[in-house]
C-alpha cells in the first residue's frame, strides 16, 4: 500500500533510528554506553510513585479522564506558573493537560496551520516542530541556530515576506540540542515581531527546570506575551518521568482552547492517576527537583571538562542535560558518530539529525552515571583521530 505524500515527506524518527543502530551493536555483544536519547536513567522520585500507586486504587479514575485534564491537575500547573514565574493563568481555560509535551507540540499546528502557511522552526532542533508542520502540510522555514550567535535565531535575517506568511514561531529555551538559554531581550523581540506580523509564538519549555546557574525564563515573564503565546511544559525531564507521558500547555486562552479542541477529537486525555502524581510533583517541585539537578550538574561538570581535556570544542551549558560538541576536524558528523559507535560502542546523537545546521556537531545526553561517563572518556581517549 502506498504511503500518503505527507508521511513520505517525513524521515524515520531520529531516536527510533538511533535505537536500531544501538540494538545492532548490542546484538554483537558490545557493552554499549548510551549517550543518545535524552531519557534520564534516574528513577522517578519515590514520593511521586507512591502517590500514583494509591491513585491507581481509585475506581473513579478507571473511567475516561476529563479531556482537558482534571481541574486539580490544571490548578497545580497554574500554581507552578505563578510560584516560579510570577504569572497568572486561569486553570479553567488557559491550561490543558498533555500526554507529554511531544504530543501537544505535534498536534498544535493542526489547530492553526493551513497548507502553505509558514512555520518558523529552529535548526538544529527537536525534530517535532518541523514534523508537526509537515503533517499539516505547512511550510517549515528553518532559522539556523549558530554557535557565533549563542544558538539564538537571527530574526533580522528572516525576509519580511516570510514573516507575513508566518503562522507559528517555535522557540525552545533552554535549548535542545545546544543547551543554550535565552534572555529577556531576545524574548521581547520575539513578542514584538509576533504582534507586528500577527503570528503565534509556541515556546517549548521542557528544560526550564534543568538549570545549574540562573533560573531560565518563561516567555510569559515578558510583557504582552500572553496576547501571542502558548508554552509547552513537560514533567518528563524535570522529574525523570519520561515514561509516564505527562505535560501541559499554558497561554493565551484562544490558543489553549484550540489545542484542547484538536486534542479532544484525537485522544482521550491523561490517565487520572498519572495526573494525580503529576500534580503532586508540581506542587512539591521545590523539594523534589534540587537533588536531581545536583546529579546532572555533577555529570555536566565532569564530562564537559573531560571532553575539553580530550581536545573537543564545546560551550559548557548552563541548563539542560545535553552537551553540544564540535565534531573533530577532518570528519563529517556521520563519519564521526559511526566510528564512535562501531569502534567504541558509544551512542551519541549526530548533530545533523536535528537539522542541517547541526552538521559539524554531535550531542551527548548526560543520562548515565558518572562511572559510565568515566568509561566513555577512556574509550574516547583511545580513539585515534
Ligand atoms: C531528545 O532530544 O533526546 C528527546 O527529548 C527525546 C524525545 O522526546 O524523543
Amino acid at each position: 500500500m502506498e504511503l500518503s505524500n505527507r508521511l513520505k515527506r517525513i524521515p524515520p524518527y531520529l531516536f527510533v533510528e538511533l535505537d536500531r543502530l544501538k540494538n545492532e551493536k548490542l546484538k554483537e555483544g558490545a557493552d554499549v554506553i548510551d549517550l543518545g536519547i535524552g531519557d534520564p536513567d534516574i528513577p522517578t522520585p519515590q514520593e511521586i510513585v507512591e502517590v500514583a500507586k494509591r491513585a491507581l486504587e481509585k475506581a473513579e479514575y478507571h473511567r475516561y479522564p476529563a479531556n482537558p485534564g482534571s481541574l486539580f491537575y490544571r490548578k497545580a500547573c497554574a500554581n507552578y506558573m505563578q510560584r516560579r514565574f510570577g504569572v497568572s493563568f486561569n486553570p479553567e481555560d488557559e491550561v490543558v493537560a498533555l500526554i507529554g509535551s511531544k504530543e501537544g507540540i505535534a498536534h498544535f499546528p493542526l489547530a492553526f496551520v493551513n497548507p502553505g502557511d509558514v512555520v518558523l522552526c529552529p535548526d538544529p532542533a527537536y525534530p517535532v516542530y518541523h514534523l508537526g508542520t509537515l503533517l499539516t502540510d505547512g511550510e517549515p522555514y528553518y532559522m539556523s541556530l549558530l554557535w557565533e550567535k549563542g544558538f539564538l535565531p537571527d530574526f533580522s535575517a528572516i525576509p519580511e515576506e516570510v514573516f507575513r506568511k508566518t503562522k507559528i514561531l517555535w522557540l525552545n529555551y533552554p535549548n535542545n540540542p545546544t543547551g543554550a538559554t535565552a534572555d529577556k531581550e531576545f524574548y521581547k523581540e520575539a513578542v514584538r515581531l509576533a504582534k507586528k506580523y500577527n503570528f503565534i509564538i509556541a515556546s517549548d519549555a521542557a528544560y526550564v527546570e534543568l538549570y545549574y546557574e540562573e533560573p531560565p525564563l518563561s516567555i510569559f515573564e515578558i510583557e504582552g506575551a500572553k496576547e501571542v503565546a502558548i508554552e509547552f511544559h513537560s514533567l518528563s525531564k524535570t522529574f525523570c518521568m519520561t515514561g509516564w507521558r505527562i505535560g501541559f500547555a499554558v497561554g493565551k486562552r484562544e490558543l489553549v482552547q484550540a489545542l484542547a479542541k484538536a486534542k479532544s477529537n484525537i485522544d482521550s486525555g491523561v490517565f487520572t492517576a498519572i495526573q494525580e502524581a503529576g500534580a503532586y510533583a508540581l506542587n512539591n517541585l521545590e523539594s523534589l527537583v534540587p537533588p536531581l539537578r545536583e546529579i546532572f550538574k555533577e555529570r555536566r561538570d565532569y564530562f564537559a571538562q573531560a571532553l575539553e581535556e580530550l581536545g573537543y570544542e564545546l560551550k559548557k551549558p548552563s541548563a539542560t542535560f545535553y552537551l553540544w560538541v564540535k565534531v573533530p576536524k577532518g570528519y563529517t558528523t556521520s563519519e564521526f558518530c559511526k566510528r564512535v559507535l562501531q569502534e567504541l560502542a558509544i551512542v551519541i546523537t549526530p548533530g545533523n539529525g536535528f537539522g542541517s545546521a547541526g552538521e559539524g556537531y554531535f550531542r551527548i545526553a548526560l543520562t548515565v552515571e558518572i562511572n559510565r561517563l568515566k568509561e566513555a572518556k577512556e574509550r574516547l581517549a583511545s580513539l585515534k583521530l
